[in-house]
């Protein structure tokens, strides 16, 4: 079945046992795949390797990365290129995350080549934004089903396991005006505070065709299996 959502757990710099989690996880939830969930989990580059593709793809688990070089393969010190990554099974990156923008100093020039590495490895970015602006400009000549847009506010990206998302309203504000300023069918990711708690206040937004909001990206509430699992059983339980 081809998935209707899609919802990424982004690790980020925290250390996860992806053997134990995986196992937490399907245990937990196992109905995802026939109902169209999609889920792919984004964990540090120490985990991405062959091994661990293998344990998220027998349990129907996508392999994503937090990043991706604006480098293609080559002399680029400390780099890891788009073709690495997809040469390990990775399938969709996170790019422009707002962390890196704030304490990488990662621009949107820099983002944007960071998209077309990845477009032509055969991996999905998600180009991650607070404002139109600082999404690339170049989209605009890319076909829209080959890249994906996540909306989050820096506001609202939880703090120390403290949830305070960004207002039902303004997502949904902010996607109708990105959506008549970007080409037609871009889809779009919410990201920030995303929890078991509150993921039913963001659910009409997937049922709202006009915003079209396909997922989330989940960062905090994803470390735990069983946190993460109660966020995609409330999606599985959506009326197909
Ligand atoms: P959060 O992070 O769910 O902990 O707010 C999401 C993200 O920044 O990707």
């Amino acid at each position: 079945m081809q998935n209707k959502i899609l919802v990424v757990a982004n690790w980020k710099a925290n250390v996860v046992d992806i053997n134990i989690w995986t196992k937490g996880f399907v245990g937990h939830s196992s109905e995802f795949v026939e109902k169209g969930v999609g889920v792919a989990i984004a964990p540090p580059y120490t985990t991405v390797s062959p091994t661990n593709y293998e344990l998220l793809t027998t349990n129907s688990l996508f392999l994503a990365s937090q990043d991706l070089s604006m480098f293609p393969t080559g002399a680029y010190t400390g780099e890891i290129s788009a073709s690495m990554l997809a040469g390990l099974g990775v399938k969709f990156a996170l790019v422009g995350h707002s962390e890196r923008r704030k304490y990488i100093g990662e621009t949107t020039e820099m983002i944007d080549k960071k998209v077309q590495q990845a477009i032509s490895s055969g991996i999905t970015p998600i180009i991650c934004a607070q404002t139109l602006e600082e999404i690339p400009n170049n989209i605009r000549n890319i076909d829209s089903s080959k890249y994906l847009i996540m909306y989050e506010p820096a506001s609202a990206i939880s703090t120390e396991g403290n949830y305070h998302p960004d207002s039902i309203e303004n997502i949904k504000n902010t996607l109708s005006d990105w959506k008549n300023k970007l080409p037609t069918d871009v889809k779009f990711l919410y990201g920030g505070s995303v929890s078991p708690e509150n993921i039913s206040t963001f659910t009409p937004l997937l049922i709202d065709h006009s915003s079209l909001l396909i997922g989330f990206v989940v960062g905090h509430a994803s470390l735990d299996p069983k946190s993460f699992g109660d966020i995609i059983d409330t999606l599985c339980s959506l009326p197909a």
